[in-house]
């Protein structure tokens, strides 16, 4: 089966993959203003980084279709979500469009959204190829989270190596953490590996250092929101506790990071907003409540990796090793606002 686009632009609106009714369902939602968009970000209709900054890049051709107050609508896209660079990235650039042309231009500013996907599609299959050149015959990887196509405006990033892997017969299994609190990885990276026939099975995000220890992991493969200057790694909660336990054996850890992602401009992980959701998101599964009542919960929806637990970044310019700071500086990215 073929997926789905994580968006696409009708003409005069968003129609938008709601990613909250996967797997049960394939439906699109369709987004007629910024607020909307924004609206669909928060609530995690769309997800995965890059995708956010696409569909926001969107929001914003939709606020000066309707003649609305350009720079509110921004700002208003920006605080949709904190963590995900590419949020702003993709927002610099409308900015920037906005900025040269002098007035509002729909048709520019649709030019440049569109540019952006497309952009993306080439940068994600650019970074797959790489990524893929990592993996022996026969290989196990263990995923976090989803990176799938539906994440990006393309193939995805570590899903979408691991999908290639098994399309050139390198794949022996993929493991794939289910991602509490949301169950992003036995929601969406099942789903759409099963729809790709990629053999898997989820885990449960504490069973790693058991099937590590057995030996049926030979590389770990996650994505990431943001990637600071000295390669410090904002991904899904539990990204840190993977790599340490991949560290403890002696497996390597290896970051998808689009340039899209990489953050010349935050010195280190510290440095980083790490957005924290609502509790209910733990202790509530699908409306049903699941944890004691009263129960308080702690819901930070990303952690900080630090660099040196990162074997390698996978991008669209090559895999980068150590030392990060000279390596990530030294990146032909384009202007950071
Ligand atoms: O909260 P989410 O589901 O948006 O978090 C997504 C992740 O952490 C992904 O790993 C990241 O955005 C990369 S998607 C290519």
């Amino acid at each position: 089966m073929t997926l789905p686009p994580s968006c696409c632009w009708t003409g005069d609106c968003l129609e938008l993959l709601d990613q909250r009714q996967l797997p049960d369902a394939v439906a699109f939602m369709r987004l007629h203003g910024w607020q909307d968009v924004a609206e669909a970000i928060t609530s995690m209709a769309v997800r995965g980084a890059p995708a956010i900054g696409i569909a926001a890049a969107w929001g914003v051709v939709l606020a000066a279709r309707s003649g609305e107050d350009l720079p509110s609508a921004i700002q208003g896209l920006r605080a949709s979500r904190p963590t995900a660079v590419n949020l702003c990235w993709a927002l610099n650039r409308m900015q920037a469009a906005l900025a040269s042309s002098g007035s509002v231009d729909v048709d520019a500013l649709a030019g440049v959204a569109t540019a952006l996907h497309n952009e993306d599609r080439l940068l994600t299959q650019r970074l797959v190829d790489h990524g893929v050149s990592l993996l022996a015959q026969g290989c196990q990887v263990l995923h976090h989270c989803h990176t799938g196509a539906i994440a990006t405006g393309g193939v995805g990033t570590a899903l979408g190596v691991i999908a290639a892997a098994h399309t050139r017969g390198l794949l022996r299994h993929a493991w794939l953490d289910e991602t509490r609190p949301r169950l992003q990885g036995a929601a969406l990276s099942a789903w759409e590996l099963g729809c790709l026939g990629v053999p898997c099975t989820v885990i449960v995000d504490g069973a790693s250092g058991l099937l590590m220890r057995r030996g049926e992991v030979d590389a770990v493969m996650v994505g990431c929101d943001r990637v600071a200057a000295n390669g410090d790694v904002a991904n899904k909660i539990g990204t840190y506790n993977l790599a340490l336990v991949a560290r403890a054996h002696g497996i390597p850890f290896y970051v998808c990071a689009p340039g899209s992602s990489i953050d010349l401009a935050t010195p280190d992980g510290d440095a980083i907003t790490i957005e924290e959701r609502d509790a209910e998101e733990i202790t509530h599964v699908r409306c049903v409540s699941v944890a004691a009542p009263g129960a308080q919960a702690w819901n930070p929806a990303f952690d900080i990796t630090p660099a040196h637990l990162v074997t390698g970044f996978i991008t669209e310019f090559g895999v980068l090793r150590p030392p990060y700071c000279e390596v990530l500086s030294a990146l032909p990215l384009p202007n950071q606002l």
